[in-house]
């Protein structure tokens, strides 16, 4: 037999060993509704991911009929290209600044060393016109984001985010994932201020009021869509890694006659998968990976909606506001898996609780003060640029103790260090064991968790993720000595 007969049975194995066997995958085209741009890797080196990100301003029509707004994009789509590596690779971003103003990148969760971490403090921003390669190794697999943190309410609002997913690092058995969690989906969560004929709203609507309360979108996006609809074999279960990315809206989100099954977070996954619930809270900044498990039972072609329900964080933020249908699941016709997906293990991963015992402490509040007749919100009643200093040392062990002495909730980020939830209020359970960088600070309440710095001395900023409040103040500089 000549060996070109060969070649295509061969490669018909090779695809039936990586897609499964046909008959339990998801409908074709499933997912088209929902893309992520991605990035060409331009370096051969399978341990290096290298890629281009242009920021740049783009016309985008969101909605049918819209004029298009004049959005702004890394490399020309919202969200931004998906940027994928393995945990322990490699990472070099060489970027440009086509932007009207100056600019930095922030990799959110992502443990990069203290000068790649896009702190306009420690990175002078990115001068219009100019250039930075950011270049640091992704030690962590999990669900991450990438940002601006310069004007980041104005810049994100406008457009300004990515996705960026850490998979274990081939052959390493102990980070490795249990098979089988669910054909996957990266979701951005955001929002956009449209006027009624598509173009961008003001960013700085409302003016100092706007600051305070924090401004959303009137359009809810998934991966840049309105409303999209994702087709969903019935019984098939998919693996949902989510990101909120929105500037200040909380997505309080639950699937129309499902539950969602919580098996990560911030910081890759939990040490367990947490018992099926009705609905899941985002906050600001925060990231949750989640299997879906479509009715097995449902018609074909019956559709649920995930729904965005109402929550109030403060200064009447939940008021007159109803249900939003922000994405639709519809089931296809292939025939429903009535077994049921295959069971988790116990344990997902091993992760060791910081010892608490003989760690330091630090204490710090969220603060709403008067200056000169209007509210100013801040850190130990200190607002940036005058900001809060907190000193500590590589090594250290802290548990920090985090009141919000104010009448709105606030998502609290450390940048650099994940943490692990002490008290987390009714929420304890919930993120019990697994590692996190973004926390709600509930009004009036007070959270502890605690942090071991390793070997990346500088100075890392903490701040409220929702970006109008922190660009108005809340934001602070914790310097982490050698
Ligand atoms: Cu995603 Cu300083 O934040
Ligand atoms: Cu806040």
């Amino acid at each position: 037999m000549p060996p070109r007969a060969v070649a295509p049975a061969a490669l018909l194995a090779l695809c039936c060993a990586t897609c499964g066997p046909p008959d339990t995958a998801q409908p074709m085209g499933w997912a088209d509704a929902v893309p992520l741009a991605t990035v060409m890797d331009l370096n051969p080196d399978p341990h290096v991911v290298e890629v281009r990100l242009d920021a740049r301003v783009v016309p985008i029509a969101f909605r049918p009929g819209d004029q298009p707004a004049m959005v702004w994009t890394y490399n020309g789509t919202v969200p931004g290209p998906l940027i994928r590596a393995h945990a322990g690779d490699r990472v070099i971003v060489h970027f440009t600044n086509h932007l009207p103003e100056t600019t930095t990148i922030h990799w959110h969760g992502l443990r990069v060393p203290n000068a790649m971490d896009g702190a306009p403090e420690v990175q002078p921003p990115v001068a219009v016109g100019g250039s930075f390669d950011y270049d640091f190794v992704v030690p962590d697999a999990g669900t991450f984001w990438y940002h601006p943190h310069v004007r980041s309410s104005a810049q994100v609002a406008s457009g300004l985010y990515g996705a960026i997913v850490v998979d274990p690092a081939p052959g390493d058995v102990a980070s490795a994932e249990p098979p089988g969690l669910g054909d996957e989906l990266v979701l951005v969560l955001s929002d956009v201020l449209l006027n009624d004929d598509g173009t961008l709203g003001p960013v700085d609507s409302g003016g100092a009021l706007g600051d305070l309360f924090g401004r959303e979108g009137n359009v809810v996006l998934v991966n840049g869509r309105p409303r999209p609809t994702v087709l969903a074999r019935r019984g098939r279960r998919q693996r949902w890694r989510l990101i909120n990315a929105a500037r200040t809206r909380y997505f309080r989100i639950a699937l129309d006659g499902h539950t969602l099954v919580r098996i990560g977070g911030d910081g890759g996954l939990r040490p367990t998968a947490l018992p099926p619930a009705r609905e899941l809270m985002l906050v600001p900044g925060e990231r949750a990976d989640v299997l879906v498990t479509p009715d097995a039972t449902a018609a074909p072609g019956a559709q649920f909606a995930l729904k965005w329900l109402p929550y109030e964080r403060g200064f009447g933020t939940a008021f007159a506001r109803e249900p939003e249908d922000i994405l639709y699941v519809r089931t296809s016709a292939q025939p429903a898996l009535t077994d049921p997906p295959a069971a988790l293990p116990a344990r997902l991963r091993a992760i060791d609780p910081l010892p608490t015992a003989g760690a330091g402490a630090q204490s710090i509040e969220l603060t709403q003060t008067i200056v000169d007749g209007r509210a100013v919100l801040g850190i130990n009643g200190r607002a940036w640029p005058d900001h809060l200093h907190l000193t500590t040392h590589v090594g250290a062990t802290e548990v920090w103790t985090v009141r919000n002495s104010t009448m709105a909730d606030h998502p609290f980020h450390l940048h650099g260090f994940f943490f692990q939830v002490l008290d987390g209020g009714d929420d304890t359970a919930n993120f019990a064991g697994e590692w996190k960088d973004s926390l709600n600070i509930p009004a009036m309440q007070t959270r502890t968790f605690v942090v071991r710095y390793d070997d990346r001395p500088g100075m890392w900023m903490f701040h409220c993720h929702i970006l109008d409040h922190a660009e108005s103040g809340m934001m602070a500089m914790l310097e982490v000595m050698p």
